[in-house]
């Protein structure tokens, strides 16, 4: 079973399951294909994270494959003359690029665990570039949204646009052939196909002409390593995410902690006393994610503490039944809203139930829209992660602190969840995640709570109205669905509503106890599908 954000990509995976691959298999198979076909978020120039539970070894895996900030990166990169966040430079230059990871991780990944060759994986996306795919209607409407972003780049305009820069209508064929021979390369090279040789020469002299830091030094170094999986336990069951540089582990963990005495049932899913239970715990850990996390290859981050029950026992006597604690009483600086929720996620269960759950980024909607001459490959703008300047916030309106500073090959801080969930046998059971920015932890969270606490089956727990708090801005962000005498007591309990447009993409699947497996594609994003193994 594969759920994705693109239905093309999820039938690729499907069809890799169909040829004898594994779950690792197709998830990299979905992942390149939606570099094809969901390019604002599907991405070779991006990075990301995978989890991998891997039931023929009872053992789970995560992989970091996030971007790092370049030898020459600075902590003042964004800084103006008068010391100011200058936004165009942290979000729409080259200096806003960091290293990628996805082709390092999806090979790294598939080389260890694969069971199909290199080839076989990467023929869908292959296919798909070369032979090209009808332009969705989504696609169609979000490639006009972004005309003014990659109309501005010469190479950007060609790869997305018609002549003259005349947007595809629904229906029309995309064909995107100098992807397909990037794809190629990689499919005959491996790794030195994408970071050596012409896609990384055109990468540096892109960079070299336009003010950009990365060169073949840092194509070179660029490590996407295996890393332990943040583990909690809520309710008997385990739950395995993605660790520093990602916060959404970290936080996902904390935050069940936090919830796990409440009677969430008893107070009713979407109740007034259920919501501010879950948002007074929400501001409480996006504190410390904000402050206490980094990348703790370079920084100190207190993964244990934060993520153990005695901590969670001590900050939840904050939380109170009858009161919203203003973030004003707890820190933190006012931010900006934030204003962008792209980041694509996807699950894959296999026959054995073996689950994978992989996200990955280019950052905002087609990054910072500066694609790579001659390569196919649009370019992240990640580096918008880091804290610019402490105590300012970022696009997510997310206020960081100094452990996120910008330096040599340091990877910016991420809220990308992937996160497998094992039963209270230690039996495979869920793979989730979301994009969503800052909201992915929050997604997330509210996708396990409506299964594991409420008892929602997969498809409900996946479609029921989201909310979302941060601390800063001192806001509930509630989705629609919402009655309006909960939000009347919500105000009477001090909270400050906002209404927010739908809110991630959380493609899910669950291994079933008596064999194979539901997938749920996020119907908040209608191009998504679960396609099963067996047609
Ligand atoms: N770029 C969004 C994230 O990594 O959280």
């Amino acid at each position: 079973m594969v759920a994705s954000q693109e239905a093309l990509a999820s039938e690729a995976g499907a069809r890799i399951l169909r040829q004898g691959g594994n779950a690792i298999d197709a998830a990299v198979a979905t992942a390149y294909a939606l570099a094809v076909t969901l390019p604002q978020a599907g991405n070779l120039g991006g990075g990301g994270f995978l989890v991998f539970w891997n039931q023929p070894e009872g053992r789970g895996y995560a992989l970091n494959f996030r971007e790092m900030a370049p030898r020459r990166a600075h902590k003042d990169l964004f800084l103006d003359a008068d010391g100011n966040v200058d936004r165009r430079l942290a979000t729409r230059s080259l200096l806003s690029t960091g290293v990628p990871g996805t082709v390092a991780g999806l090979l790294k990944a598939q080389s260890r665990f694969g069971v199909l060759s290199r080839q076989q994986v990467m023929a869908p996306a292959i296919a798909l570039a070369e032979q090209g795919f009808a332009v969705y209607p989504v696609l169609a409407q979000s490639l006009r949204r972004a005309q003014p972003l990659l109309g501005k780049d010469p190479t950007a305009r060609r790869l997305y646009y018609k002549d003259g820069g005349v947007p595809y209508a629904p229906g029309e064929i995309l064909r995107q052939p100098q992807l397909a021979a990037t794809l190629r390369r990689i499919a005959r090279q491996g790794r030195q196909g994408f970071y050596e040789g012409p896609v990384a020469r055109q990468l540096e002299a892109l960079m070299r002409q336009r003010g950009g830091l990365i060169d073949r030094v840092d194509l070179a170094e660029y490590t996407a390593p295996w890393v332990e999986p943040v583990q909690g336990r809520f309710r008997g069951l385990t739950v395995l995410s993605m660790p520093p540089p990602s916060s959404g582990g970290v936080t996902l963990v904390q935050l069940l902690n936090l919830l796990e005495p409440f009677d969430l049932p008893a107070m009713g899913l979407s109740s007034a006393a259920a919501v501010h239970t879950l948002v007074e715990a929400m501001n409480l850990a996006y504190r410390d994610r904000n402050s206490e996390l980094g990348d703790a290859d370079q920084v100190e981050v207190p993964v244990e503490r934060l993520t153990s029950k005695t901590y969670a026992n001590g900050l939840r006597p904050l939380i109170q039944p009858d009161r919203h604690t203003p973030s004003a009483e707890l820190g933190g600086l006012a931010p900006v809203p934030a204003n962008s929720t792209n980041t694509t996620h996807l699950s894959v269960a296999d026959s054995k139930g073996s689950l994978v759950a992989l996200t990955t980024t280019l950052n905002f909607a087609y990054g910072n829209g500066i694609a790579v001459p001659g390569t196919g490959v649009l370019l992240n703008n990640e580096m918008d992660d880091f804290t610019a300047k402490p105590g300012v916030p970022n696009a997510y309106g997310l206020v960081q602190g100094e452990k996120n500073a910008i330096a040599p090959g340091r990877r910016p801080l991420s809220s990308m969840t992937p996160t497998v969930v094992l039963t209270a046998e230690g039996k495979p059971w869920l793979a989730t995640g979301s994009p969503g920015g800052s909201r992915i932890i929050t997604t997330v969270l509210q996708v396990l709570l409506n299964r594991v606490v409420h008892g929602l089956n997969l498809a409900s727990a996946v479609i029921a109205p989201r909310l979302h708090s941060q601390l800063w801005p001192d806001r509930l962000q509630l989705e629609q669905g919402f009655s309006p005498d909960t939000i009347r007591l919500l105000e009477q309990l001090g909270h400050g509503i906002q209404p927010s447009r739908a809110m991630g993409s959380a493609n899910s699947v669950e291994v079933k106890p008596e064999g194979g497996s539901l997938g749920v594609a996020d119907p908040r994003r209608p191009e998504g599908a679960a396609v099963a193994e067996r047609p």
